[in-house]
């Protein structure tokens, strides 16, 4: 019984963090960010990398964001956007920018190139 309900809980952390995900996937994409922060969240010129940092810590840079707390110029252009979030929709789009799927993360293969010969010239 004990094991059921273990496999049981587990089962529906996986689905519940498969909803968030994708939740904040759309939001991610739906409201604009990528504009600034790029498609894949690697950031772009002078606007941060969201990809793959700390949930915790960008829940907190959003939510200074959100009370209008700037921590430099650039910020002023960054808090109209976080306060056109929820708290609900901030702990979405940071548990996706936490785990997202990047290209960057995923294994790439050398291709092993050697030249025989001189080329057939
Ligand atoms: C107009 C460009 C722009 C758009 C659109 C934008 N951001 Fe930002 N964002 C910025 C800039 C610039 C900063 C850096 C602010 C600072 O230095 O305090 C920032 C900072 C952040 C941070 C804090 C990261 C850090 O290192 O301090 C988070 C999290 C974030 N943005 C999430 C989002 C999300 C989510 C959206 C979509 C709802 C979004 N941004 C849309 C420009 C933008």
């Amino acid at each position: 019984m004990v094991r059921f309900l273990v496999v049981l809980i587990f089962a529906i952390s996986l689905l519940f963090g498969e909803d968030i995900y994708s939740k904040g996937e759309k939001l991610y994409l739906s409201k604009g960010c990528p504009s600034c922060h790029g498609v894949d969240a690697k950031g772009l010129h002078e606007y941060p990398k969201l990809a793959n940092r700390s949930k915790w810590d960008l829940r907190r840079r959003l939510y200074k964001l959100q009370k209008g707390i700037a921590s430099s110029q650039q910020s002023s252009m960054m808090i109209p956007f976080a306060k056109t979030l929820s708290d609900d929709e901030i702990e979405a789009i940071t548990y996706f920018l936490e785990n997202i799927h990047s290209s960057a993360n995923e294994e790439s293969y050398d291709i092993e190139y050697e030249s025989w010969g001189d080329g057939g010239s």
